[in-house]
């Protein structure tokens, strides 16, 4: 009979229990649901409300059931529905009748809601030690390329030169943001539900506080039917997790087009590419594309627990057994996305030869050369007629800005003199964009040291 059953005449159909069971994916959560039931157990002996010999005993049944858990030496039944009353069923089985005191004043509402949480939280521990070492990989890149000269895009037309330290360094700073995302939804998550029943309290005399503590959690939920009825701390972690894998697509996006011949700006490393059944040429950059196509998953498991939540009356709706399978799948994704990925970008090779040569054409010193005849004294909106007219005669030409003498500068505006052709040097347009924030080396090497002291102060 189902733990429920005292009120029932005949079991569920086959179908029903095979339709909601949830075991098959809550049994991640066994540690979680042990560990819980174990402080529940102890405040319920601490607090006298069952007998201290009973509370013993059921901390001692669940800690057998942990280690075997971690043995896996358990099979979880079917119709024994979830994680939380395979749980009860497996401690009454062993321990005997001090095993049907452990649900005392407590709902499986409250129950899966502590159980969530604390997955969550170490979801989010564990993203955040992952996008730590990520941030580490861009500081080393970016340290090492403080000079080396590409272009920078803009609608993917070349634009003004920049450096790879600079252009590793905008995504150390996307990545920051999504490890502070992962620490506000640590935060969201930090808060202990125990307590709020199956949505009214209950009549024992709890103590809240005491079962946080032994969980570790910072704090207790404040109203019992938000208590089992919030998801908001899954939903912090898988928009956490969409923006992230999104920050990762891009990336991904950008390797994928410097491997390419067309740009041929790195060299993707053969352990991180893969062949043509038919093309014998062929190294494909397979796994930045699917780190890529894995973005919309994420975003769909988001857009489903959002959905789920949308229509669902307080306080606790069977609808809710849905947030498992699409924030585990987040999870999953974000964790193996960003092992792979960190890997993979370590292991990148950057040919510094084509990015600067990259640099060289598509006139990215244009902007510089208004800027130099601005210095000479003329307005910017002038300066940058004249130079719109210098680009146009050297694509006539087939000529870059550099390759005119001075006379034919000086056709142009007589402001031109021999110190342009240092001016224009694509090392020169670098190293004179020295605001913070921009690439000269010595304002990126500034944002690399901020960089690494906001890793360590970690
Ligand atoms: N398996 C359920 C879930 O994941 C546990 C809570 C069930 N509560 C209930 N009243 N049916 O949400």
């Amino acid at each position: 009979m189902k733990l429920w059953g005292g009120r029932f005449s005949k079991s569920t159909e086959g179908l029903v229990d095979d339709f909601h069971s949830s075991i098959s994916f809550d049994q991640r959560m066994a540690e979680q649901d042990i560990t819980g039931s174990i402080a529940h157990a102890t405040m319920l002996g601490e607090q006298g409300i069952i007998p201290q010999e009973d509370a013993d005993k059921i901390v001692d049944g669940l800690k057998g059931i942990l280690d075997d858990v971690r043995a896996g030496k358990i099979v979880w039944q079917v119709d024994a529905e979830d994680i939380h009353m395979n749980v009860e069923t497996l401690l009454t089985q062993r321990i005997g009748e001090a095993g049907k005191r452990l649900h005392t004043g407590r709902s499986r509402n409250d129950q899966v809601a502590l159980d969530v949480r604390m997955y969550c939280k170490a979801a989010c521990q564990e993203t955040e030690a992952m996008l730590d070492d990520l941030l580490d990989a861009l500081l080393t890149i970016a340290q090492d390329n403080l000079h080396t000269i590409m272009p920078g895009y803009t609608h993917l037309q070349k634009a003004q030169p920049i450096t790879l330290a600079h252009h590793m360094m905008a995504y150390f700073q996307m990545f920051l943001r999504d490890r502070n995302r992962f620490r506000q939804a640590y935060r969201a998550a930090d808060v202990m539900p125990l307590g709020s029943g199956a949505l009214a309290g209950t009549t024992y005399p709890l103590n809240r506080e005491r079962v946080a503590e032994l969980l570790g959690f910072s704090a207790i939920t404040m109203n019992s039917l938000d208590g089992v009825a919030d998801r908001d701390f899954l939903l912090d972690y898988m928009s956490a997790a969409s923006i992230c894998m999104m920050h990762l697509s891009r990336f991904c996006e950008e390797l994928i087009l410097w491997n390419t011949n067309e740009f041929r700006f790195v060299e993707m490393d053969d352990g991180f590419a893969t062949g043509s059944s038919i093309m014998p040429q062929k190294k494909n950059p397979d796994v930045a594309e699917l780190i890529r196509g894995k973005t919309g998953r994420v975003y769909g498991d988001l857009m489903a627990l959002l959905t789920v939540m949308k229509g669902i009356p307080l306080a606790y709706n069977k609808d809710m057994q849905e947030d498992k399978e699409a924030f585990f799948d987040a999870r999953d994704t974000l964790v193996k996305g960003l092992t792979v990925f960190t890997a993979m970008l370590r292991s990148v090779t950057f040919r510094r030869e084509e990015m600067e040569r990259g640099a060289s054409g598509g006139f990215t010193n244009a902007t510089d050369c208004a800027d130099y005849l601005v210095k000479k004294g003329l307005p910017f909106r002038d300066a940058h007629r004249v130079v719109g007219e210098l680009v146009a005669h050297c694509l006539d030409e087939d000529k870059a800005l550099l390759d005119l003498t001075l006379d034919e500068l000086k056709r142009f505006h007589p402001a031109f003199e021999q110190d342009v052709f240092d001016d224009l040097s694509m090392l020169a347009c670098v190293e004179k964009r020295r605001i913070p924030g921009a690439p000269a080396p010595d304002m990126v090497q500034a944002s690399i040291d901020a960089g690494r002291r906001a890793l360590e102060e970690n």
